[in-house]
């Protein structure tokens, strides 16, 4: 098969040139970072892991009529998607406190927020990719007004859907990230959901135990990474072909 052109590496994974225009090939890596990459290991297996687990969560969103970038997987480590002109936003809901609103409000981590919480970051690796408000996002061009509605409305949606499927196979959806992207169709655009979702952007804890079973466990050193995320493929019925 040729070789294909890559376009971008990130810490997780890399894009290449799709087979079709307006196509890339997805391709994840077993790399791990942490602390915006002051910390980097590599967890053996994440990569199929974390396909398999993006692509079942993705197509099942796409059956309620969320629209993601995911087309089909190719194999263990790949996936054909759409290009989209990628928004500089992170998009963060948290159900229960943990990580950086535990750190930064002193709420101990567990507490059940009083509701669901969107937080907006600027997806911006040289500046530690920082918080920003409505105003920023705005102002500064990098969404209208419309737009992020549109992306908070798809956000709480996938949020409620979640919540549901893995309370199913008794994990806690703790808190996760979403990136979106634009699709142009002639002259008109779209927003769709695009990147991954995976216990690499997800925290999952199981429910009885609230062991954590996400990426929590490399950024904190507790051992069993890949153990975690091979239990999260096993409760959805996925696990990745020997
Ligand atoms: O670190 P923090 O508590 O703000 O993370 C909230 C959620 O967003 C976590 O599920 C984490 O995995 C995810 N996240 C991410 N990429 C980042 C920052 C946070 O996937 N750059």
């Amino acid at each position: 098969m040729a070789r294909r052109r890559q376009l971008y590496e990130g810490k997780a994974k890399i894009l290449f040139e799709g087979p079709e225009p307006g196509t890339l090939v997805q391709y994840f890596k077993d790399d791990a970072t942490a602390g915006n990459g002051a910390k980097h290991g590599i967890i053996t297996g994440k990569g199929v892991l974390n396909n398999r687990i993006s692509e079942y969560i993705m197509l099942r969103l796409q059956e309620i009529g969320i629209p993601t970038h995911f087309i089909r997987r190719i194999n263990m480590r790949e996936q054909l998607i759409r290009e989209v002109e990628i928004i500089p936003l992170e998009i963060v809901i948290r159900n229960i406190a943990a990580g950086s609103i535990a750190k930064r409000l002193g709420i101990p981590e567990g507490t059940r927020l009083p509701r669901s919480i969107v937080e907006y970051y600027y997806k911006n690796d040289a500046l530690g990719d920082p918080m920003v408000a409505e105003e920023h996002i705005t102002a500064f061009g990098w969404a209208s007004p419309h737009d992020l509605d549109d992306m908070v409305a798809m956000s709480l949606r996938v949020n409620d859907f979640l919540m549901g499927l893995f309370a199913g196979v008794g994990i806690s959806l703790v808190d996760f990230k979403l990136e979106f992207g634009r699709l142009w169709e002639g002259e008109e655009m779209r927003i769709i959901l695009a990147d991954e979702i995976s216990p690499d952007n997800c925290r999952l804890w199981d429910s009885k135990t609230n062991e954590k079973l996400d990426k929590d466990r490399f950024r904190r050193d507790m051992g069993q990474v890949e153990e975690a995320y091979q239990e999260v493929a096993r409760r959805l019925g996925i696990l990745p072909e020997a």
